[in-house]
């Protein structure tokens, strides 16, 4: 008898595959920023990896495993192949090509699409009914390109989008504050990036909105330059890739968010990219961000913001900058 037969006795053996599985496609300073996120959240019960790089997939796999002690997510698996995958409930994708310093998202855009015709099909193989969170940039387009190769329907397909840049707007705004950024409220929509449109008339603390108080909040008038805050939020991904060569921790920790909403179903609402044709005059397939209530089905619900004519001259305006795009991409 071995030693363990020795020290164990079955009443049952254990089958089956993982309920609460998320996989990670892309290991990256992103993909692992959201798997160590993921980790220390207690969200799944199983988390598959996956990347091209086979030495970097097996190192990050052994780091994450050599952690077990300390976290409670009994299984961790990486491979090459997305069998590693199978059963998943959210898979995130965060493989790609990066930003170089300077360099747009959009830029990024074929590239990636590339990538992601090898990606989907093989996520949709293994996990049919998985919910699929885009991270990759220019990522309003890919969680386009993500919902038209894998055939989901549209509430399965889920862009980070400007979850990351409100976060950013909410950081800033309590640091000028001097309140914790869960109490300022404020929203950021449309395009993820350059072309992202706060919402000044729903900016808040308290239910008391700052318009109210201060009627040229992010005008040009405004003596306080509250303008100032939504575009340090566009520079932010800028500078911290200038400073440190990528950003990772803040998208991780937003992911983190996201996918507790989707694995507890929080039906929590969160600014994410999802398809907003017949929304705000938009008439093409594209997706943007907008209030989204999030659960384990997905994107279910949209919640229809009150926007100013200029706010939704500007979504559409992305709308049609994205769309533009899009319909020249080869599939
Ligand atoms: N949505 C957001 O708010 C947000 C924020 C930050 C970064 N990003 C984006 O996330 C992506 C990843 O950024 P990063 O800094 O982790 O880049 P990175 O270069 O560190 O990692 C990308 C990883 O993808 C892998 N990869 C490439 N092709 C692959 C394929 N076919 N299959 C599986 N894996 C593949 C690479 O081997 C690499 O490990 C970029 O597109 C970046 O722009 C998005």
């Amino acid at each position: 008898m071995s030693l363990k037969e020795q020290l164990i006795h079955t009443l049952h053996k254990q089958e089956g595959h993982a309920e609460n599985k998320i996989s990670v496609v892309g290991v990256g300073a992103v993909g692992m920023a959201c798997a160590i996120s993921i980790l220390m959240k207690d969200l799944a019960d199983e988390l598959a990896l996956v990347d091209v790089v086979e030495d970097k997939l097996r190192g990050e796999m052994l780091d994450l495993q050599h952690g077990s002690l300390f976290l409670k997510t009994p299984k961790i698996v990486s491979g090459k192949d997305y069998s590693v995958t199978a059963h998943s409930k959210l898979v995130i994708v965060t493989a790609g090509a990066r930003q170089q310093e300077g360099e747009s998202r959009l830029n990024l855009v074929q590239r990636n699409v590339n990538i992601f015709k090898f990606i989907i099909p093989n996520v949709v193989k293994y996990s049919p009914d998985c919910k699929l969170l885009i991270v990759s940039n220019p990522v309003d387009i890919l969680t386009y390109v993500a919902w038209k190769i894998s055939g989901f329907p549209k509430h399965r397909v889920i862009g980070s989008g400007c979850n990351l840049d409100s976060a950013r707007f909410r950081h800033l705004m309590g640091e000028r504050l001097g309140i914790h950024p869960l109490s300022c409220h404020g929203w950021i929509v449309g395009e993820h990036g350059d072309s992202s449109v706060p919402v000044w008339s729903g900016v808040n603390v308290a239910g008391v909105s700052l318009k109210t108080l201060h009627p040229d909040l992010g005008t040009d008038a405004d003596k306080e330059h509250w303008k100032e805050v939504h575009k340090q939020v566009v520079d932010s991904a800028y500078e911290v890739i200038k400073l440190k060569g990528y950003t990772s921790w803040a998208i991780g920790l937003s992911v983190g968010d996201l996918a507790e909403s989707i694995m507890k179903n929080l039906r929590r609402v969160h600014p994410i990219s999802t398809i907003v044709k017949g929304l705000h005059g938009i008439k093409d397939d594209v997706f943007l961000s907008v209030p989204c209530v999030l659960g384990s089905n997905g994107i279910t619900d949209v919640v229809k913001m009150i926007l100013k004519p200029e706010e939704e001259d500007k979504l559409r305006k992305s709308a049609d900058t994205l769309w533009a795009i899009q319909k020249e991409l080869q599939f």
